[in-house]
């Protein structure tokens, strides 16, 4: 079998979206075909199948899960840098962050930022290094969480190591302060890597997702454009129960709540459109 002649039809394209979609939320429709094949037969010359059918058969047979994570990991896009949508970063730090912490968080307790969809873990660090320069030396506490579905993302997260062009945003200043530069790579220093947990978290698990609770922040940037409306509703009335009273939701510059979830607040702050519980 060879790629050129693989390909399946519209009807197991179909089942196929259709079982990824109700265990992920990611949403695939016939212009994505192309994309989701190629990752398919990818899988299925790696574990010797040489029929499609087959091949559908042993992924929802595999009670160990193993064969669907790797296909998630095939599939998801994970494009992803530090400073990531600058403005939007600025107005946490300098309009949301000083109104979380005039509700106590930080120093009676530790203030909770989770990045929800983290990829390779440039967004979570992102946000470790602006609470420390705006809060550590001023003794207050945080926790920045980190979770995905990929699970190879989050092992690459977890050693801290990045290209350049990952840190081709970054301001000088911060480069030199947190991260060291070793044969080409930018390594993250421990005072950074220590504030991040990273764990895997399916925002479409209800039972996961029910662990998660507590948050004054939550980050789920460019993750929820791959979902349909319904998936998305979901994951947004999730959300709603993981955020403490008053907590801050920040989406993809191109993404809205209002229409997906009204029932969050719209805020509009100088730097960026923000949606608060
Ligand atoms: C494009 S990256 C966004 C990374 C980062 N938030 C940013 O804006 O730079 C999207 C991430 O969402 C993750 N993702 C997709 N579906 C998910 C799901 N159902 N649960 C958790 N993570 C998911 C993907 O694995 C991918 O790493």
């Amino acid at each position: 079998m060879n790629r050129s002649s693989f390909s399946i039809s519209g009807e197991e394209f179909a089942r196929l979206a259709d079982y990824i979609y109700r265990r992920t939320g990611i949403f695939y429709d016939e212009n994505k075909r192309y994309y989701v094949e190629k990752r398919v037969f990818d899988r299925m010359k790696a574990t010797g199948h040489e029929k499609f059918r087959d091949y559908f058969l042993y992924l929802r047979c595999d009670a160990s899960g193993q064969e669907f994570q790797r296909l998630v990991n095939a599939l998801t896009v994970n494009e992803t840098y530090f400073f990531r949508e600058y403005d939007q970063l600025k107005c946490f730090a300098e309009e949301a962050l000083p109104e979380m912490l005039k509700g106590g968080c930080g120093r009676e307790r530790p203030l909770r930022v989770w990045s929800a969809g983290c990829s390779t873990g440039e967004e979570a660090y992102t946000l470790a290094i602006i609470l420390l320069e705006m809060l550590d030396s001023d003794g207050f506490g945080f926790e920045v969480h980190a979770t995905d579905i990929n699970d190879e993302v989050l092992q690459q997260a977890e050693k801290g190591v990045y290209e350049q062009r990952s840190v081709r945003e970054v301001p000088s200043v911060y480069l030199e302060k947190y991260f060291v530069p070793v044969y080409g790579k930018y390594c993250l220093k421990p005072v950074v890597k220590e504030k991040v947990r990273f764990y895997q978290v399916n925002l479409l698990d209800r039972a996961q997702m029910q662990k998660m609770r507590g948050f004054d922040a939550i980050f789920c940037r460019n993750v929820l454009i791959y979902f349909d409306d319904r998936a998305r509703r979901e994951v947004a009335l999730s959300f709603y129960e993981s955020l403490r009273p008053g907590g801050f939701i920040f989406l993809g510059h191109s993404e809205s709540m209002s229409r997906i979830a009204p029932i969050f607040r719209v805020r509009k702050f100088k730097n960026a459109i923000i949606y608060q519980k």
